[in-house]
């Protein structure tokens, strides 16, 4: 899995240089080269942005030097990788999705800043991705979370420990919680099931609480579920 990012401040990626995701990249499994976009400037000062052309608060990112970055890479690899523009007007972010976009074998994703990009850069993106309805000063943490969500789903990332298959979301249902050691800690104890060493009776107390718990906080996620009856008796206890 390859990622190129575009953005002003390269160093913030500098997170990928820890746990899981270190590893990944060291282990070949995981590329990720961050393109710093005013290396693309053609202007002495390096200027990235610009006034809004209608007037209005803040500056614009100006197209230019997204298209001579885009342009770079593309030279580089020999095509354009599938390009996605970080934005809070984009297709709203989710498990669903990230699985899409692990089966993407490189993906380019640009952050943008300050009020907006010139919305001429739009003829590059093949995909407008939002994390969520809030905005954010930059699209870098939105990138992260794309890079680090859609690479821990690629083979080899995570341990079989680390294992995604058991987790929020993956069966579209949100987890059990988990204990472990003390059996007591300042009063409060790991629930008797899981000390019995019964391993269908603790799969089915497990089931119940990821029910339980997403009924409880989700429950568009439940309507969305693929529930067996044996689910839906449970719901009912
Ligand atoms: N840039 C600013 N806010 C954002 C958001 N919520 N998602 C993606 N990119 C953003």
């Amino acid at each position: 899995m390859k990622f190129d990012i575009l953005t002003l401040f390269p160093e913030m990626f500098d997170v990928f240089n820890h746990s899981i995701i270190k590893r990944a990249r060291e282990k070949g499994i995981v590329e990720l080269n961050v393109h710093d976009i005013r290396d693309y400037t053609t202007n002495k000062h390096k200027k990235v942005d610009d006034y809004p052309y209608g007037g209005g608060a803040g500056m614009v990112m100006q197209a230019e030097p997204i298209y001579n970055a885009v342009e770079s890479i593309k030279e580089i690899y020999g095509y354009k990788p599938y390009t996605i523009l970080m934005s809070p007007k984009g297709k709203k972010y989710n498990q669903d999705l990230c699985r899409e976009l692990s089966n993407i074998k490189h993906i380019m994703l640009i952050c943008g800043h300050y009020e907006g990009i010139d919305e001429r850069i739009m003829p590059l993106v093949d995909l407008e991705i939002s994390i969520g309805d809030y905005v954010l000063t930059g699209g870098e943490i939105a990138a992260m979370a794309i890079v680090d969500s859609v690479s821990r789903m690629v083979p080899g990332v995570l341990s079989t420990q680390e294992s995604f298959e058991n987790e929020s979301f993956y069966e579209g249902l949100l987890e059990y919680p988990q204990y472990t050691r003390p059996e007591v800690f300042r009063g409060m104890k790991v629930p008797d099931v899981l000390l019995s060493g019964n391993h269908s009776k603790i799969l089915e107390w497990r089931r119940y609480q990821s029910l339980k718990i997403t009924y409880e906080r989700r429950r568009d996620l439940i309507e969305k579920a693929d529930l067996s009856p044996d689910d839906i008796k449970m719901l009912e206890r």
